[in-house]
Parts: C-alpha cells; structure tokens; sequence
C-alpha cells in the first residue's frame, strides 16, 4: 500500500546484508519510523514489544527472525533455540507457530551449511505468499461487498475492529483488504474505524486508510452499538489471529461484542484471514490461548503533549488492579461468513474442509 504515494510493503528483507527493517508501530500514527533488526533477540523483542504486530505480520517476521538467528550458526542447537525463543513471544497469533513450523520442517533436515541461505529463501516465500493471499482476500471480499444492501443512502458503510490492514501484513491487510478492493473499484466505501482500547491499533487503521486517500471515522468502541442500531453500519468486518476447525474466531478484545451486536441488528459479520491463521489441529475456541498483557498498557494512555512531544499520561494509580486480555472469541455462531484466499465459506467445519479438503483427517 502507499506511504505518500509511495507502494510500501510492511518488511523489508535486505538477504544480502542479512537483516530485516520494519516500521515501529508503537510510534504510529505520530511518526513514521523503521528500525533495523539484525540479531534474533532484536527480532524477538519487536514481536513481543508489538513494533511488528497483526498476525501474518508476526508470522512472517518470525520467519525472517529465524533466518537472522541461524546467520552465525545454524547447528541443531541454534535452530531449537531460535524456534524456542520466538515462539513464545506471543501466544495467540497461531501464524507465529505456523511460521516457525514451516521453517523448521524446511531446515530441519538440511546440512547445516545450508541452512541460514534456504532460511532467507522460505522467509521470502512466505512473505510473498501473505501478499499474494490477502490480494485474493480483497477479490472475494469485494464480491461481498457489491451485494450488500446499503441502508443509509448511497455510501457504503463498514465498521472494522483492530488494525487488520496493510499495517497488521506483509502488504494489502486481511480485513482491509476488501475495503482497498472497493475502494479502487469505485464503490463509495466509508469506514467506521473502532478505537480499540488499550493498545488503539483503530489509530493504525485510520492511519493507513488515510494514506490510501478511503473515507473513514474514528470512534469509540463504546459507540459501535448505536451506529448499528441506527442503520449506519452495512457490514462489520474484521481480522483473526486464530482460526479453530470450527470456525470459532479468536480476534483483538471486543470483537466479540460486535458480533453480538451484528446478531442482535440482523448486520453482516464478516472474518478474513488466510491460511496461516486457520488452526485445524484446534478443535474450538476454547482450546485457543489467550493472551494477558501487561496492566500498564490500560493504566497508561499514549499520545502527544501539548508541545508535540511523545508522552505518556497514568490514568489509573499503579496499584490499581487491571485486567487486560488482549483477545476474545467469537463463536462461530456469529460468524456470517469467513473470507480466505480460496474464497468465501461458512464458519464451521464443514464449510472450512469445502476450501481446504487437503485438511480433512481420516
Ligand atoms: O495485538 P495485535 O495488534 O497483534 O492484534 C491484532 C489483531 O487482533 C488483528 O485483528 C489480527 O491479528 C488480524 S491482522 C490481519
């Protein structure tokens, strides 16, 4: 997507140097900065520390951090404890283990020798993979899209929850990516963007909406139900982080409440995600772990002082207890549809194995 008009991918891979730069989302929508990951602990740190966040966007920096940890030493030794160091950098994102997976069954019975140039080759393959795959979400998502009945007037209206764009992504995002399709297609899209308390990744979304030039507005998340009520809002769509065979959805906090609000206004609910997010060895959503983020990230509010400068203001004492799930489920019940790059399906098991037979256990 562009950065002042600029095409930008998310990651950019410099295999001749051997490192990675990403963009520190923690610094966004205030400023635009890339910060260069050459060790494996600096790889690690940016997915925990949520510099690179959204899960194909974790699950293929994972790749890429793995190829970085094997660029000294690529013994068996190395290649366990770089898989073991980065996959519990964050539970939930199933992309994360389904990355790190890929790459080990790739190097795993490879000479050492071998291994740190086949590793900067997979990690390659998976990041044009995930472009490749959230380009096809957009396609079928836009088919949705041009049947939806538009209740208020002529615009069409979708309300997203968390950053699910090109930001959470290599490039093009999940959820956002239909919004792009339309947007490019002419359709008269506007975007409800949901703030997304505590970490306001709708601050990454309207960032990069706004980049791409697509009409959208900033709310609470406390304001999604009235907008539904008031017919204002066509269809919600959002990312996932973990898919069980199901087809429950384990997506940021508060995904669920829209689900239950689309339910209750007869509104469409749409989940886009590709492959790499569907955890068929996951029997529902029960079984997905959730993550507990520090209470910091509630107690605290970040933005700009009155100055322009980067500051961050307590809004609680810190002895005040918090929780902070940072994810929730959403039973496949609530689910209208699931978007993938095979197409569109329902969100139960059967409607999974109709796009991915190949998954079918005996
Ligand atoms: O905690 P985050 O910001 O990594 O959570 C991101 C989300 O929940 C996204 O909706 C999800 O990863 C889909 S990204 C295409």
């Amino acid at each position: 997507m562009n950065i002042d008009g600029i095409p930008t991918r998310t990651l950019r891979a410099h295999p001749e140097q051997r490192l990675i730069d990403i963009i520190d989302q923690t610094r966004l929508p205030h400023a635009l900065h890339w910060v260069r990951v050459v060790t494996l602990e600096q790889a690690a740190h940016a997915i925990r520390a949520m510099q690179v966040r959204g899960a194909p966007l974790i699950g293929a920096t994972a790749a890429y951090g793995l190829a970085i940890g094997l660029n000294d030493e690529a013994s068996d030794t190395q290649l366990a404890h770089a898989v073991a160091l980065l996959g519990t950098t964050r539970p939930t994102a199933v992309n994360l283990h389904w990355a790190l997976a890929r790459m080990q069954a790739v190097l795993a019975p490879l000479p050492a020798g071998e291994r740190c140039a086949a590793a900067w080759a997979e990690a390659a393959a998976i990041a044009e993979e995930d472009v490749a795959q959230n380009a096809a979400i957009g396609q079928h998502g836009l088919g949705l899209f041009r049947q939806l009945p538009r209740q208020h007037g002529t615009r069409l209206n979708i309300m997203t929850h968390c950053n699910a764009g090109w930001l959470a992504t290599v490039d093009w995002g999940t959820a956002l990516s239909p919004v792009y399709a339309a947007y490019d297609a002419g359709l008269p899209v506007h975007v409800w963007v949901s703030e997304t308390r505590p970490r306001n990744q709708g601050l990454l979304t309207a960032w990069e909406l706004a980049q791409h030039g697509v009409p959208h507005t900033v709310i609470s998340d406390n304001a999604a139900g009235i907008l539904m009520r008031t017919g204002q809002v066509d269809a919600v769509i959002v990312g996932a982080d973990r898919i069980a065979s199901n087809g429950d959805v384990a997506n940021k906090v508060g995904t669920y409440l829209k689900g239950l609000a689309c339910a209750d206004n007869a509104i469409p609910f749409y989940v886009a995600a590709p492959r790499s997010t569907l955890d068929f060895a996951c029997p529902d959503g029960a079984a997905i772990p959730i993550e507990e983020r520090d209470g910091d990230e509630f107690r605290l509010v970040h933005g700009l002082d009155s100055r322009g400068v980067p500051s961050a203001l307590h809004q609680l004492p810190a002895h005040e207890a918090v929780a902070n799930p940072a994810f929730d489920v959403t039973p496949a019940r609530l689910v209208t549809a699931l978007i993938t790059e095979r197409g569109v399906c329902p969100a139960s098991t059967a409607g999974l194995l109709g796009l991915y037979p190949e998954e079918a256990r005996a």
